[in-house]
């Protein structure tokens, strides 16, 4: 078995120990990115291996093609409504649980399922954890029409922003602009502190042309984060609580090599 790298066990802790969060009969939001699919990963093996019965609504496509692989049931978040608990991964978050999200360009469906839930659980390794967010570029889902205008009102609006920073750029993808599942693009704010997120998150969606940026705000309740050595920090932002726990996945070989294959 190939040995994970320390980023990667943190971040499959974090996501084993989110995956103890869900129960039988939820309809649960998967995440994207690197850690969503360790969570999707673990959620399968409930499902398949301890009959785990839940119902997933995948926040992209590459999410959804993974968890019907791994054998969750997915359902559309219009068939689902509303959901239990929405568990993802994130780019930064504060002291306060607030986030960055969108480096893997799923953000616009992030935030309508993450808010569309009971709950929202974040899992990061410890790196994602900042004093103030902003280090992470800012992602901004943009539609292509007049996209070079949306970015220059973007930038002038900035300049009135409590931001260090005011550089955006268009996210490519082998040489073409990045295409989002909405058939959008992404601008990248380069804006290395954000002093006001709830703000600056506020005006970018008056914009003309701005779909959604990838600030959220207010929406995570909880952050499990995971450390290289197998230690878990749950963090509950409502209830006050911060609980530290070890989890011993070098006794899970088994597991672990199902889950690199
Ligand atoms: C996807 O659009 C993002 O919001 C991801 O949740 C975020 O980029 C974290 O990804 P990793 O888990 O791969 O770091």
């Amino acid at each position: 078995m190939a040995e994970l790298s320390p980023i990667d066990k943190a971040k499959f802790v974090a996501a084993k120990r989110a995956a103890e969060m869900v129960e039988d009969g939820m309809r649960v939001g998967l995440g994207t990115g690197s850690t969503a699919a360790w969570l999707v990963r673990c959620l399968g093996e409930m499902v398949r291996e301890d009959g785990l019965k839940i119902r997933g609504v995948p926040t992209s496509t590459r999410t959804a093609e993974l968890a019907r692989d791994v054998g969750i049931e997915v359902i559309s978040l219009d068939e689902a409504r509303w959901l239990d608990m929405t568990i993802d991964g994130a780019d930064e978050f504060d002291d306060e649980l607030n986030l960055i999200k969108g480096g893997g360009g799923a953000l616009l469906q992030e935030k309508i399922v993450a808010t569309a839930s009971d709950q929202m659980v974040v899992i990061a390794d410890v790196g994602k954890q900042v004093e103030t967010l902003g280090a992470f570029p800012l992602p901004v889902e943009v539609i292509p029409f007049g996209w070079q205008t949306t970015k220059a009102l973007i930038e002038e609006t900035l300049i009135s922003m409590d931001v260090l920073g005011r550089q955006t750029s268009l996210r490519m993808n082998g040489g073409v602009p990045y295409i989002t599942d909405e058939g959008n693009h992404i601008l990248d704010l380069h804006l290395n502190r954000i002093g006001n997120a709830r703000q600056l998150a506020l005006v970018l969606n008056q914009m003309p042309g701005v779909v959604e940026n990838g600030l959220f705000i207010d929406i995570c309740d909880r952050v499990v984060i995971g450390y290289g050595d197998g230690r878990v920090e749950v963090r509950d932002i409502n209830e006050g609580t911060v609980e530290q726990e070890r989890l011993d996945f070098l006794e899970e070989d088994n597991l672990f090599s199902d889950l690199m294959e």
